[in-house]
């Protein structure tokens, strides 16, 4: 199940009496970490409600192809192409025959002919309904047309008093079946978290330290983790950078708030990545109102001490798998195997950030991925680039340890 975490399933509910199971269907499916949206056809709204299926899945329910306010949104073309996979279940023979027949006169059998996902169906209708040779027709004609996967049906008893073949799987076998359409990649289902960008320390409530930090190898690194299979949740300092697609975002200032926010992932992290330029101190106490120019030509602060973050993490008793960066103007592999020791990290990655091009507000970086066994030179390339083969990396080192363990799930 944990090959559904970011996928999009568009659920597609046809009128029949399972359509009570969608609900569940829905949950589960959500639970294992899917992006659920729903298309119901005015058939199906007679069996369960609308508003059911949009609390569970968290999104509005879609029901009219000629929607205005959905048009201007999410229109049908977009939806189409918003989905990793379309799922129509419970799929009724009215619907199948529609399908196969290549019909486009409602929302659902619009968005099947629209979309590239592969299309799945888990059938549901009475047993006669089912052997019918005219519902065996339409689906074989379709299995000849279209990348179509069938669930189902399975056999038993029927709402309507008759027994044979026709039901609808139940929503858990219907989920696994899903899950299977889509690959294990190396971080399916894991929990990632990423701190990124740097942190503000105020001074006044106008003005405030911090550093050059842009956070886009933080942001480059959650998006390569989510293309990874995980679940990403982004601690970000403030940044001028959108939010990666399905990646969840924290968005904090200082230190102190952003330690509060990693502490709070402590349970569910699998994998700690600290890509933040936190600042290591922070004034004595910030001034109530903006400093104001004096006569004296000098003027001191005074600084505390900031909390370690990562090291924090790594001290926990809920440790994560932890990887920290050790951002270094020279004898950088030698301070950061320092860090490494020192933050009782697993893995750091030394980043030699003197070098021109590379480094803090650029596009591309050059890193040394160092563990307690060894030493890996990335050289220099796009962040983006770089992300992806460092999260490679850090999920081999972290899959490892995961089996040696026993987490291994
Ligand atoms: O954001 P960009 O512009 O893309 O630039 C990327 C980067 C240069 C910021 C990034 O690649 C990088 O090197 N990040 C780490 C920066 C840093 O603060 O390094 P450090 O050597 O000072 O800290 C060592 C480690 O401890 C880091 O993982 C840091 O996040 C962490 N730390 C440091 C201080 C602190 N109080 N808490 C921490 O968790």
């Amino acid at each position: 199940m944990h090959r559904l975490t970011n996928r999009r399933i568009l659920l597609g509910i046809t009128g029949g009496i399972a359509a009570y199971k969608s609900a569940e269907l829905t949950r589960q499916l959500k639970t294992a970490g899917a992006d659920v949206r729903v298309v119901m056809t005015p058939a199906a709204t007679e069996f369960i409600t609308p508003l059911t299926l949009q609390a569970l899945s968290g999104n509005p329910v879609h029901l009219q192809l000629l929607n205005p306010e959905a048009e201007a949104g999410m229109g049908h073309i977009e939806l189409a192409k918003w989905a990793d996979l379309v799922l129509v279940a419970p799929a009724s023979a009215d619907f199948i025959a529609r399908l196969a027949a290549g019909m486009g006169d409602d929302l659902l059998t619009t968005l099947c002919l629209a979309t590239d996902a592969p299309i799945c169906l888990a059938p549901a209708m009475n047993q006669a309904m089912w052997r019918d040779p005219r519902t065996q027709q339409n689906l074989e004609r379709l299995q000849k047309s279209i990348d179509i996967h069938l669930f189902g049906p399975g056999s038993g008893a029927q709402a309507c008093g008759d027994t044979g073949p026709g039901r609808m799987l139940e929503p858990d076998e219907i989920a696994r079946r899903c899950a299977d359409q889509f690959e294990t990649l190396a971080l399916s289902g894991r929990y990632v978290v990423i701190t990124a960008g740097p942190t503000r320390e105020a001074l006044d409530p106008v003005r405030y330290i911090s550093n050059h930090s842009s956070g886009k190898m933080g942001y480059a690194l959650a998006e390569a983790a989510r293309d990874a299979g995980a679940r990403v949740r982004l601690i970000s300092g403030p940044v001028n950078l959108a939010v990666p697609d399905r990646v969840e975002c924290v968005q904090v200032e200082s230190a102190q708030q952003m330690l509060d926010a990693s502490l709070a992932e402590l349970g569910p992290c699998d994998l700690f990545i600290s890509a933040a330029a936190v600042a290591d101190y922070r004034p004595v106490a910030v001034a109530e109102h903006k400093i104001k120019k004096g006569a004296e030509e000098i003027m001191e602060l005074r600084l505390t001490k900031n909390p370690d973050i990562v090291a924090t993490v790594a001290a926990s008793p809920k440790r994560p798998f932890t990887v920290g960066f050790a951002a270094e103007t020279r004898d950088v592999v030698h301070y950061a195997q320092d860090k490494l020791k020192r933050k009782n990290l697993d893995l750091i990655v030394a980043n030699d950030v003197s070098a021109a091009g590379i480094g803090f507000n650029s596009d591309e970086n050059a890193v040394t991925l160092i563990s307690s066994q060894g030493e890996q030179v990335l050289p220099q390339t796009q962040k983006q680039q770089l992300a992806r083969q460092l999260i490679n990396r850090i999920a081999e080192y972290f899959n490892e340890q995961a089996k040696t363990s026993g987490k291994d799930s």
